[in-house]
């Protein structure tokens, strides 16, 4: 590389960093929230049931709190009953003892062919010895012999179609949230978190969310409910889940965390791609196109716009042009911006480049219509988010590393709480210093 080639390269950089990402400025308040005192707490021993990709490990890594993941739980949507052979499953029934029964649950899931794309997350981002992930909450309990200090854990919503009338082994998908009750109730952590979507507390009439209280009534402990929304604690993304809270100890008083003003767009969350305005310059363009860089593949041409392989590397901390594969064809265009159905009874109200992101499902791999998943536009063309910004909009930063396929990667945030709601309540849980060192 010539000193002319040099200058040009200062100049491509100038380019890209000119698109100032408010993104970086979030990024940067990751680390401003880290509690700065932390010598009086104790090092706080974690359970998770129903873990994902760990939101709340992650909100006490960005905080800094000293902890350590006793156990998670998570089947990664394989039921047992799906995986068992039948003649296992007649020897699985003669089990009397619990750790056999969660050991030989745990072989079964071991010695089958299925991928746990959640576990596989999971391990890839957090400290935990891989026999400590678990995959079926219904088999955990303190016969693992661990204690911990804190259990978090929200059950798939689908669990209340069913509630009140508890299923044993046979009907199972119904009644996962009675196991996370169960769970407090036998591993008694000082602080228990769960979460759930708001439909919760109006479901069935309010019946529902009755015997969820109810449940943990009887669990004795003192615990505190509330339905935030994310886009009150910093996120721009409206996510409304109801937030129960329990202390073991009964004189504890706790207070939910404030809302806060929010001070990002869903724009400022999204990828630095190079947009039209910067587009590079013609003497730019020259250094990247001119001699063997195209070649070596060093650079590349995407659409109308050059795309420098180069300065991306050197660059760009986000890592990030948005590939083709998330952009619309005409055709999906159509379908997503639908204003009406085909028949015309239903009508819709497609919107996009929304300021705050509405809710992230499960499901937005399939690209729902634009009244109810997110589009943007950049270069002017129309795109679903990629996961990148999903897991932002979720709370996770870019240090979140990424082992799984896109299509699992839309799930698993999809399913995940909001991290930096995490965070607010893990403040206010620290401020009634139930986690303090004796
Ligand atoms: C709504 S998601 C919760 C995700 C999590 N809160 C997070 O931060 O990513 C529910 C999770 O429960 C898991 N799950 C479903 N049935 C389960 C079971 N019987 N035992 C353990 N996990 C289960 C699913 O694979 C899914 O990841």
């Amino acid at each position: 590389m010539n000193k002319n080639d040099i200058k040009n390269l200062d100049e491509i950089k100038n380019i890209i960093f000119s698109n100032k990402l408010k993104y970086n400025v979030k990024k940067n308040e990751f680390f401003s929230q880290k509690i700065k005192d932390v010598k009086d707490i104790q090092k706080i021993r974690v359970g998770t049931a129903f873990s994902g990709v760990g939101a709340f490990e992650q909100a006490l890594q960005i905080l800094g709190l000293p902890h350590e993941i006793v156990f998670a739980c998570d089947n990664g949507g394989i039921m047992f009953e799906d995986i068992v052979k039948p003649e296992e499953l007649k020897e699985f029934q003669k089990i009397k003892k619990k750790q056999e029964k969660l050991e030989f649950v745990e072989n079964v899931y071991r010695n089958h062919k299925r991928n746990n794309f959640v576990k596989q997350s999971y391990l890839a981002n957090y400290e935990l010895p891989e026999d400590r992930f678990y995959h079926d909450v219904r088999f955990l309990g303190k016969h693992i012999n661990k204690e911990i200090d804190v259990f978090v854990g929200g059950s798939p919503c689908q669990s209340f179609s069913a509630a009140g009338a508890r299923g044993g082994f046979e009907d199972t998908r119904g009644t996962l949230f009675f196991e996370f009750a169960r769970c407090v109730k036998e591993f008694q952590p000082k602080v228990f978190i769960y979460e759930n979507v708001k439909g919760l507390t109006h479901h069935d009439g309010g019946r529902t969310f009755s015997t969820v209280l109810n449940t943990f009534d009887e669990l004795g402990y003192k615990y505190f409910y509330k339905i935030l929304n994310s886009k009150d604690y910093g996120i721009p993304q409206s996510r409304n889940r109801i937030f129960v809270i329990g202390f073991k100890d009964k004189d504890v008083n706790f207070e939910f965390p404030e809302p806060e003003e929010l001070q990002f767009t869903m724009a400022d969350f999204l990828i630095g791609d190079v947009d039209a305005k910067y587009t590079l310059s013609e003497k730019a363009k020259n250094f990247i196109l001119n001699g063997d860089r195209i070649e070596k593949k060093r650079a590349q041409i995407n659409g109308d716009i050059a795309l420098c392989q180069m300065a991306r590397q050197q660059v760009n901390c986000n890592g990030d042009f948005v590939d083709d594969k998330y952009f619309l064809s005409e055709k999906l265009i159509k379908c997503v911006m639908q204003t009406e159905s085909k028949s015309g009874t239903m009508k819709f109200n497609p919107t996009i480049n929304t300021d705050v992101a509405k809710t992230l499902t499960a499901t937005m791999h399939k690209m729902h219509r634009a009244s109810m998943d997110n589009y943007v536009t950049t270069r002017g063309k129309l795109r679903r988010l990629t996961p990148r910004e999903c897991f932002r909009l979720m709370g996770f930063p870019d240090t979140f590393n990424f082992a799984v396929s896109d299509l699992q990667l839309y799930k698993q945030a999809g399913n995940s709480i909001v991290v930096d709601v995490l965070m607010a309540i893990t403040q206010q849980i620290i401020k009634t210093k139930v986690f303090n060192k004796k």
